[in-house]
């Protein structure tokens, strides 16, 4: 249920990795915005059916996606939220092929509804240097001035491999917490 008193944010993970580092960060960031006041929600791209864009067209000539799949209620999740956080780990420099796909399919008529959106990306990934997401960041935050939406905070977790391994990295697990939080007083700020 919508609350309109309240900010809602969405997590969206991007990895296939239950309980993955990605995952972990994404409900960090989620509970710092929880403690704010924020009604939270998540989705995780790998358990829903969301097909690859077919450049069909479809969508702007009928206002209809041909497919007929997850991503319609998805969007519809998404324009009822008021910030996004985005996670994906980096996988060969760039997204997961599942966060792909389902960036792919924002093109669509409802992408205009996105302006002015609030977005946190959340990106792990094993590589010791910020060098290693720098492509997927890049393409992210084109994709979100194109569309004229809010990028408040990147949170980037280097140097995590296995499962997990970001609990033990405590500054990156505070920095995500407190970017949750930080996102609902911004909000409060520019909405009131
Ligand atoms: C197919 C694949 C490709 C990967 N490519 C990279 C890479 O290019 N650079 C990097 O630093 N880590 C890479 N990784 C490591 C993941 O980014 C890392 O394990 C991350 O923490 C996984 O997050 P998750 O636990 O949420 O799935 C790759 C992992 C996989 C499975």
């Amino acid at each position: 249920m919508v609350d309109p008193s309240k900010f809602h944010v969405l997590g969206i993970v991007g990895s296939p990795r239950q309980g993955g580092n990605t995952e972990i960060l994404v409900d960090e960031i989620l509970s710092g915005a929880e403690k704010n006041g924020a009604i939270i929600e998540k989705v995780i791209l790998n358990k829903l059916n969301i097909n690859p864009c077919q450049a069909c067209n479809s969508c702007y000539k009928t206002g209809k996606c041909m497919h007929n799949d997850d991503m319609i209620e998805l969007l519809m999740k998404m324009e009822h939220n008021d910030l996004w956080v985005l996670g994906t780990p980096i996988y060969w420099w760039g997204p997961t092929a599942q966060f792909k796909i389902f960036l792919d399919r924002w093109y669509c008529p409802q992408h205009k509804t996105f302006k002015g959106k609030y977005v946190i990306l959340a990106i792990p990934f094993e590589g010791g240097h910020s060098k290693y997401a720098r492509h997927t960041v890049g393409i992210l935050k084109d994709v979100l001035n194109y569309l004229s939406m809010e990028l408040l905070e990147t949170i980037l977790a280097p140097g995590v491999g296995n499962r997990g391994a970001i609990r033990e990295k405590e500054d990156i697990i505070k920095k995500a917490h407190n970017a949750g939080q930080k996102a609902i007083e911004t909000l409060k700020k520019v909405k009131k």
